[in-house]
């Protein structure tokens, strides 16, 4: 099949290059020339693991292409897929600028290209990807309608993959959801989906807006699922209480499970954060509080609060948790050096969208510290929001030299099992607050750490 993906970012460039090595023609389109320029040069602007070798043997094999060219994108497209970012507004709805965007380009290149009809199968069909809230493919259709008046036909298809685990997700879905227009396009978006369901998992075809909505369940409920566990840690720190005992305790009735139920830092990335607004706003729009939503919402922002709320404890700042700094914080970590490791917001990706250590690190320069930074894959990013403000080590040691304190924020593998004693000579003072409890307290305590971790009693102090 023929098809464009508009929008080259984590969900269009990994779909589109797994759509082309399952022998389809795929074209990427996108709008930034800075993008395309390096995919061009067979460098790809994100990372995730394998992507690169992916991009490069479909490239070669000729089945993948890069454009900013919209004419050329769309008018020879069977299908096309609109990846493009859908954010929040300033009321937490999300802002559907990109995708409409997109789809007066698409309404205005049917129009004045060779024609809609590709192959004799099908008008061409438009596939929301993208996530956005129950009505959106009805606007995107109109949008699409007042530029051209040539048929056309519409699908949405939410996408589930993990940023960090991409590819595999991707080709390996739990599921694939289709909202369609009629049986045809259906049919031909199922045909696509084909090669990657072999192992029997379900495609499930269904109305548009159901397809919309489910994308927002699942993702809802797994936010939901993170403040849960939140919630029930800070509980444990209240009642001297272990959150690993108590969740050993309590996933091992199979009727809660054990997925997403790891106390942290909060969720962040680009898609639960921005998610879980756009879900309060559509009950606000309809008069349908999502009242456990905006507890969810609430829950997330005190779990970043108070993280730094018990660095500021620990080195006698007054007590209180505005992200900002009060008056009296403001100074409160003056000639303290913090070492930070982690500022993907999950482990695998480059992505620092609504990270929490974007939060912490501007917390830590607020009051006074000096940040020193390490992370396998997003130190570039980090450097765009920072600059020279923070500094930004070759290693997680040498992140650690001379520092007051280590705080954790992303559990990446190779933060697991570190070299101790090293880290103790490299410190001036052994002290961690792990924000994803990485290390068992009986090993910390052995090791003569102090040590905060989430949901558990802190070790080492005197
Ligand atoms: N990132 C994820 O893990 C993930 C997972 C599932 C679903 N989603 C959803 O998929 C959508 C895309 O997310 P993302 O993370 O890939 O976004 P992204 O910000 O990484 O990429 C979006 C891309 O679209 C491009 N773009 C914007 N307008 C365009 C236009 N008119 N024509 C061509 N290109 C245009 C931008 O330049 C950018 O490169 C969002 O709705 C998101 O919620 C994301």
């Amino acid at each position: 099949m023929r098809i464009t993906m508009v929008g080259t970012g984590y969900v269009g460039l990994v779909t589109g290059t797994c759509f082309a090595n399952t022998g389809n023609d795929v074209t990427c389109l996108d709008i930034d020339p800075a993008k395309i320029e390096m995919l061009n040069r067979g460098e790809s602007p994100i990372y995730e693991p394998g992507l690169s070798d992916l991009i490069k043997r479909n490239t070669k094999a000729g089945r993948l292409h890069f454009t900013t060219d919209k004419v050329a994108a769309y008018g020879g497209a069977e299908i096309i897929f609109i990846c493009v970012g859908t954010p929040p507004d300033e009321s937490g709805h999300a802002d559907l600028q990109y995708v409409l965007g997109a789809a007066k380009d698409i309404g205005t290149a049917i129009e004045e290209g060779p024609g809609n009809t590709v192959t004799a199968r099908t008008p061409k069909i438009i596939v929301v990807k993208s996530t956005v809230p129950v009505g959106t493919n009805r606007r995107v259709r109109d949008e699409i309608a007042r530029h051209t008046s040539k048929a056309f036909s519409m699908a949405s298809n939410p996408e589930f993959l993990k940023e960090g685990d991409a590819i595999h997700d991707f080709t390996h879905p739990d599921r694939v959801v289709i909202g369609a227009d009629s049986k045809q396009t259906g049919d031909m978006l199922r045909e696509l989906y084909e090669p990657f369901v072999r192992q029997g998992n379900p495609i499930f075809v269904m109305d548009i807006p159901s397809a919309e909505m489910v994308k927002y369940a699942a993702n809802t409920m797994l936010a939901t699922k993170i403040s849960f566990i939140n919630e029930i840690a800070n509980l444990c720190e209240a009642y001297n209480a272990d959150i690993d005992e108590v969740r050993r305790g309590m996933c091992s009735d199979k009727r809660i499970g054990n997925q997403f139920l790891y106390p942290g830092l909060g969720y962040g990335g680009s898609c639960f954060p921005k998610d879980v607004l756009a879900c309060i706003s559509m009950g606000q729009q309809v008069d349908q509080p999502a009242k456990l939503l905006e507890a969810v919402d609430q829950v997330n922002q005190v779990q970043r609060d108070r993280f730094i709320a018990k660095i500021d404890k620990h080195f006698g700042a007054a007590p209180g948790s505005d992200a900002a700094g009060s008056e009296s914080k403001t100074a409160s970590l003056n000639g303290k050096r913090i070492a930070v490791w982690g500022i993907a917001f999950k482990p695998g990706t480059d992505d620092i969208r609504e990270a929490p250590s974007i939060t912490l690190i501007q917390q830590l320069i607020d009051r006074g510290a000096k940040v020193a930074v390490f992370d396998q894959v997003a130190l570039e990013n980090c450097a765009k929001v920072f600059g020279a403000d923070i500094i930004y080590a070759e290693d997680e040691l040498s992140a650690l030299d001379g520092a007051d304190a280590l705080a954790i924020c992303t559990n990446w593998g190779e933060f697991l099992h570190p070299d101790f004693d090293d880290m103790k000579q490299r410190m001036n003072t052994p002290l961690i607050f792990d924000g994803r409890n990485l290390y068992r307290r009986e090993s910390m305590a052995e090791h003569g750490f102090v040590y905060y971790s989430v949901g558990r009693a802190p070790v080492g102090m005197k």
